[in-house]
């Protein structure tokens, strides 16, 4: 049976198709949340504090912080799910994210007008908490002026609203909103629990993988569900009916062989301007992105005996200066000869 045709998905994949235009396509594996608490992976301490708020009926504020992919907003949606079913989920949760317009006249108005109507009567029959939630997703994109009107709108209607903050830095959400929240902290899924999963989603999808495809996917993912569930759609799309391997992911997920990074901080040694622009050239040219070099030579350097402490030390800070430019737009290709030349003369 397909991952996606499994009867507790059916309605989760429905909806994402009734979004396209009804025709059975297949969608990002990465739709595919979890239903309910139960199936989120990892997060154990959070989803058990969770239950026992539920139990209790007594949940607070809740902000959720961590790395991109561990299952902050998976793990909201399932929540809701769980108390409310999904009938009353449409009337009793709103939820925003960055793609809606949330400055400060939003707040004021259509989340405020959510936050202070009644909560509807409860046909269902079933037993569920007599207040609304409000989503706010990614709320680390909001302006500080339209978090600081959220302050008391949480404040007043507390008794029959409450809100969720999600976000990845915590440190851009102003401080008198964290402190009126309890906080949660997901952390980069460990390699058992995104192992089971990914092994899940292989034994659902009859996908077939050698020994090492997975960790690949795990290793190249960095703690992320959400990549390495892509990493591994799209490494099925290209090699279907073939057995995945580590190389294959590696080609996927754009992780650079040891070799060339091997080649790249050899090339230090020969102190020649000429050495270094043509490994650089030949890096660039194969089409790695100056970040993931970088980032494996970061690994490569961390890792490397050949250097002493405070060689790593002075690259390190040499490649944080280069990760900034880069993000700044700077061009990749200068970026690295820069970074290069500067690395040569401290390793002597
Ligand atoms: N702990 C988890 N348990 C089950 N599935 C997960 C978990 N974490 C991530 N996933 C899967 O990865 C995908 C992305 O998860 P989700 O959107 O919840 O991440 P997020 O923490 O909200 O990330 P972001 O910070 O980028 O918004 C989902 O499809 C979900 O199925
Ligand atoms: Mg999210």
């Amino acid at each position: 049976m397909s991952f996606f045709t499994k009867p507790t998905k059916a309605k989760a994949t429905a909806t994402v198709r009734a979004k396209d235009d009804g025709h059975d396509r297949p969608v990002p594996w990465i739709e595919n949340r979890p239903r309910s608490m139960t199936d989120v992976s990892a997060q154990e301490e959070v989803v058990q504090v969770l239950r026992k708020c539920l139990e209790s009926q007594n949940l607070p504020h809740l902000l959720f912080y961590g790395p991109p992919g561990t299952g902050k907003t998976s793990t909201i949606l399932a929540m809701t799910r769980d108390m409310f079913g999904p009938e009353l989920m449409r009337s009793r949760v709103l939820e925003l994210n960055a793609s809606d317009e949330r400055g400060i006249q939003v707040i004021r108005e259509k989340v405020k007008n959510f936050a202070r109507s009644t909560v509807s009567q409860n046909d269902s029959g079933r037993s569920c908490p007599p207040y609304k939630i409000i989503i706010l997703d990614e709320a680390d994109s909001m302006t500080s002026d339209a978090q600081a009107a959220l302050r008391r709108t949480m404040e007043n209607y507390s008794k029959i609203t409450r809100f969720c903050l999600i976000c990845n830095y915590v440190s851009r959400i102003i401080e008198p909103l964290a402190s009126r929240c309890a906080k949660f902290r997901f952390k980069p899924l460990p390699v058992e629990q995104s192992k089971a999963k990914l092994a899940y989603i292989c034994g659902q999808e009859g996908i077939t993988h050698e020994a090492g495809a997975l960790d690949q996917v795990i290793d190249a993912s960095e703690g992320d569900l959400r990549r390495a569930t892509m990493f591994l759609q799209s490494a099925h799309r290209l090699y279907t009916n073939q057995a995945l391997t580590a190389p294959a992911i590696q080609e996927i997920a754009g992780v650079i062989p040891a070799q060339r990074i091997a080649e790249l901080t050899s090339a230090w040694q020969s102190k020649s301007y000429e050495a270094i622009r043509t490994a650089v050239d030949q890096a660039v040219w194969a089409g790695f992105s100056a970040h993931q070099i970088i980032s494996q030579v970061h690994d490569a350097v961390i890792d490397g005996a050949q250097w002493t402490s405070l060689q790593k030390a002075q690259l390190a800070q040499l490649m944080g200066a280069v990760d900034k430019c880069l993000s700044d737009g700077a061009d990749e290709h200068l970026q690295l000869l820069n970074f290069m030349m500067q690395a040569s003369k401290l390793v002597a």
